[in-house]
Parts: structure tokens; C-alpha cells; sequence
């Protein structure tokens, strides 16, 4: 059992580390470790990450897709509201912490994911944001405000992209953030395209001047389901622009990226800095490593039980996370595949599972987590520099399914498809949601566009 005592050195030594980066005179290892463990505008270049997610995006998820090559993980959106009354408690075995509401954990961390984790707020007020920021700012590295998502229970607060046409307000939220913030927490933002790019550029201008650290661009616009193909060819322009406005920002692409092979197709087409994965992760959180799992019916769906019992993980969100893992098969028949899926549907608890997933050592998997994040530095694990993807170039003719792009091409506008909002229900996914929120529903004619004045330089911009 020496294996569990190391692993309960390495958790006590974690939990250690991010006591003494708290502490007024660290240590020269300390100090060091400080400087590391930050992130500043760079660590957005040149990275892969995870999306935020609601449930797919739960702590066993980050921490593999940590362990197999992401930059950084975003955790899934957490409403303002519902931080604020939140109870800390940290399982002294696992290291785990969990913030409590009243019935359950609301969300899940554990220190080794710290210096990579950006914590994703849903919010309408900034007040309520910073307030719900600082109760989580221990454990977190940057805090990113969701204005992108399009579900009713989301948009009917005035949260995610309701924010999108109400800039004074979106802009206020990350302002106050910033201004609240200290200076080792970064603050960024998660937008969609607006309809007309031309919008779309006036608003990232406004963002951009609030002093955050990074902007993610999903490359659809709010009204587009996800299985509409995401309009990455638009990305260009807003990278360029961003980048001619000087402050360093990275701009991250959203949409459609399958993992790290395919990144390569999707920055040669925007020129985007880094790439942000949802669907691709949440099927296959290895996604992000040059070689991803494959027969993840043996190789990945066992661990991540195993991973998910001993964090302590909720059974039925283990299991929703399990069911939508996908990958290729090279030595796992179908059957095989198909016996373990309807075994994990049957399954009611972890002892359902103990055959596939037994003998039930979670902590080996936690282990080969932490001793990789360790050896191996996510915030080091980069992207090729867009440049040597040859960016303006157009693409390999032998390279199918890649669209052609110029950037001297006019960019058409693309539009929503009519009759397509918000197409999911507010079910299973919806986050917590604040105790008023019938009182903050907002009337229903919100402005189309962004209505602040612009800056000379935007107006004559393309
Ligand atoms: C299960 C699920 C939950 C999501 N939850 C969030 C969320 O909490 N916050 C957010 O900004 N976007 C959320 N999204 C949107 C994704 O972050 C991402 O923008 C979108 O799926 C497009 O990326 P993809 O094409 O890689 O899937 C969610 C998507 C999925 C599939």
C-alpha cells in the first residue's frame, strides 16, 4: 500500500502548496511556484482547452482531459447566485472540494487542476458576479463570464447571450470583475458571433477594452444549434482586428474542433491563437493528446468509473458522462461495446459497475493524474505558433474537407437559420438557478446590436 501513502503525501503536499501561495512570506520555492502557477495573457497562446460544460465538464472530466494534453480546462457555468451561499468543504482524503448548496455540491475542485482551471460564472450584475468570484477565488486560477449561452434559462435572467445585445452591461460585469479581481486571477469572456460581423467587431472592440486577459469566440451565432456547422470562416477578421488593437489578447476558437489533429485545420482557417473543445472532449476527454484513447470501452470508461467512486462523483452524473464517451475501436468488438453500454444503462450505483470497473482503485487513476500534471506542465503542452501552420496560405490541396478561405474574399453574413432559438430545453443541463429569477427576467425587446458609440478607428475599419 506504499502507492496509497504517496498518493496521500502528494494530495497533502497539493493542498499544502496552495495554502503557502496564500501565505505572506513564501518560500523561495514558493515564489517560484507563484510565478508559475498564474496565468497572464500568454497562457491563452497557442493552447487547447476545454470548454466550460455543464455536467460533462465535472471534475473527473477536467482532470482527464488534463491528464491527456489540455492548456487549461474551463469548469461548466456556475450562476452567480447560486456561489453566494455556497458551503467550502474539502475531503481531507481526497483532497476534493466541494462548494455545498443546500441539498448538494454544486461544484467540484481539487487543487491539482488549480493552476490551470478557469471558473465560468453565468451573471447579469456585477455586483453579484464579484461577489460570487471572490467565493470561489482560492481555488481557481481566472474567472470567464459565460455570454454565449442561448437557453431560456439562461437569456430570460439577462445572463449569457442576452449579454451579447446589452454591451453596457456585459462590458460593466467584466470591469467589475477585473477591477475586483487581484492581479494573479485573469478575467476573460466566452462570446458567440452576433448576426452582421460588423456588430460582431464593435462588440469585441468594447470587450477587449475592459482589460480581460482572453477572448473565446463561439463561431455560432445565438440562435444556431449545434448541429449547424459552426461559421469558423469568420474568425479571421475578429483575430486580425483583435490583434491590431495591441493589448496582447488572445483570441480562442469555438466550434466544431474535434481535437488536437484537427486544430491544426481549424487555426490554418481562423489564425486563432488556441482552440476551445466541447462535443469533441466530452465524447473523448484524451481528445487533446496527439494520440487519443481508442477502444475507450476498455480503456477509458473503466478508469473514469474507478475515478469517479473514489472522488466521490455523483453516480447518476458519472453516468450520464460515461454514456457519451465515443471512440474508435481497434481491438474491442462491437459486441463487447454494446454489452458494457447497456450494462452502464441498466447500472443504478458504482456497485452496478463493480465488474467492469473493480478492483476499485480510483486512487491509482488519481495517481497517474497527478504524477502527470506534474511531470508534464499542462500550460506547457502548446500548439504549433498559427505562423508555421502557414495561416494565409490556402489550404493542402490533399487535405479534404477544409474550406477555402481568403482573407481579400468578402466575408458573407451569415444569418440565423429562422425558427431555430434556443433549440434545447432548459432540462438536465440547466445550472443552478438564482432564488428571483422570475424577478429578473427581462423585458423581451432587447436591442439587436450593441448600441455604444465606436471609436473613429472601428467605424472606417472593413
Ligand atoms: C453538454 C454541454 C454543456 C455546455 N455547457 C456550457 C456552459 O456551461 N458554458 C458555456 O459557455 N458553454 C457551454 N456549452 C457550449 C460549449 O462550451 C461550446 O461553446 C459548444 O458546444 C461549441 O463547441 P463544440 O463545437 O466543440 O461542441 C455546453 C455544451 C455542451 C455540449
Amino acid at each position: 500500500m506504499n502507492w496509497a501513502k504517496d498518493l496521500a503525501r502528494s494530495v497533502k503536499n497539493i493542498l499544502d502548496m496552495s495554502r503557502r501561495s496564500r501565505s505572506v512570506s513564501p518560500s523561495s520555492r514558493t515564489t517560484k511556484r507563484q510565478k508559475v502557477d498564474h496565468l497572464t495573457k500568454e497562457s491563452f497562446k497557442n493552447g487547447i482547452f476545454l470548454a466550460p460544460m455543464v455536467r460533462s465538464g465535472c471534475l473527473p472530466t477536467r482532470l482527464f482531459a488534463l491528464k491527456h494534453g489540455a492548456t487549461l480546462v474551463w469548469g461548466p457555468e456556475m450562476v452567480d447566485k447560486a456561489m453566494l451561499h455556497a458551503k467550502r468543504e474539502v475531503d481531507p482524503v481526497t483532497g476534493v472540494i466541494s462548494y455545498n448548496g443546500v441539498s448538494r455540491a454544486i461544484f467540484t475542485t481539487h487543487p491539482i487542476e488549480k493552476p490551470y482551471l478557469v471558473f465560468q460564472l453565468g451573471s447579469a450584475d456585477p455586483e453579484l458576479a464579484v461577489q460570487a468570484a471572490k467565493v470561489v477565488q482560492q481555488d481557481i486560477s481566472g474567472i470567464d463570464l459565460n455570454c454565449g449561452c442561448p437557453k431560456p434559462f439562461s437569456t430570460h435572467a439577462g445572463m449569457g447571450a442576452a449579454l451579447l445585445t446589452n454591451p453596457d452591461l456585459l462590458c460593466s460585469i467584466l470591469t467589475a470583475l477585473r477591477a475586483a479581481m487581484p492581479p494573479e486571477i485573469t478575467v476573460t469572456a466566452k462570446i458567440r458571433l452576433l448576426p452582421s460581423q460588423e456588430d460582431t467587431l464593435k462588440l469585441v472592440e468594447r470587450i477587449v477594452n475592459t482589460g480581460i486577459s482572453a477572448l473565446t469566440v463561439h463561431c455560432r451565432t445565438r440562435n444556431m444549434r449545434d448541429k449547424n456547422p459552426a461559421v469558423i470562416e469568420r474568425l479571421r477578421e475578429i483575430v486580425d482586428f483583435v490583434d491590431k488593437m495591441g493589448k496582447g489578447i488572445a483570441v480562442t476558437e469555438n466550434g466544431d474542433c474535434e481535437g488536437w489533429e484537427d486544430s491544426k485545420r481549424v487555426r490554418k482557417v481562423t489564425g486563432a491563437s488556441s482552440v476551445m473543445i466541447a462535443r469533441g472532449a466530452e465524447s473523448n476527454p484524451s481528445c487533446f493528446s496527439e494520440t487519443p484513447l481508442v477502444d475507450v470501452e476498455k480503456t477509458l470508461m473503466p478508469a473514469y468509473l474507478r475515478l469517479c467512486k473514489y472522488l466521490d462523483n455523483h453516480w447518476s452524473l458519472t453516468k450520464f458522462c460515461v454514456t457519451q464517451f465515443k471512440g474508435k475501436r481497434v481491438e474491442a468488438t462491437k459486441a463487447e461495446s454494446t454489452e458494457l453500454r447497456q450494462k452502464i444503462a441498466k447500472a443504478k450505483s458504482f456497485d452496478d459497475m463493480a465488474k467492469v470497473a473493480a478492483p476499485w482503485t480510483g486512487e491509482d487513476e488519481m495517481k497517474a493524474i497527478i504524477q502527470a500534471i506534474e511531470e508534464n506542465n499542462p500550460k506547457d503542452r502548446r500548439l504549433l505558433p498559427s505562423q508555421f501552420l502557414g495561416d494565409n496560405a490556402p489550404p493542402d490541396e490533399d487535405e479534404e474537407g477544409i474550406p477555402e478561405y481568403s482573407s481579400q474574399e468578402p466575408i458573407p453574413n451569415y444569418f440565423t437559420p429562422e425558427h431555430t432559438q434556443n433549440p434545447e430545453p432548459p432540462s438536465l443541463r440547466a445550472p443552478h438557478l438564482p432564488n428571483n429569477f422570475e424577478r429578473l427576467v427581462l423585458p423581451p425587446s432587447e436591442p439587436p446590436t450593441p448600441t455604444q458609440t465606436l471609436k473613429p478607428s472601428l467605424t472606417a475599419s472593413p
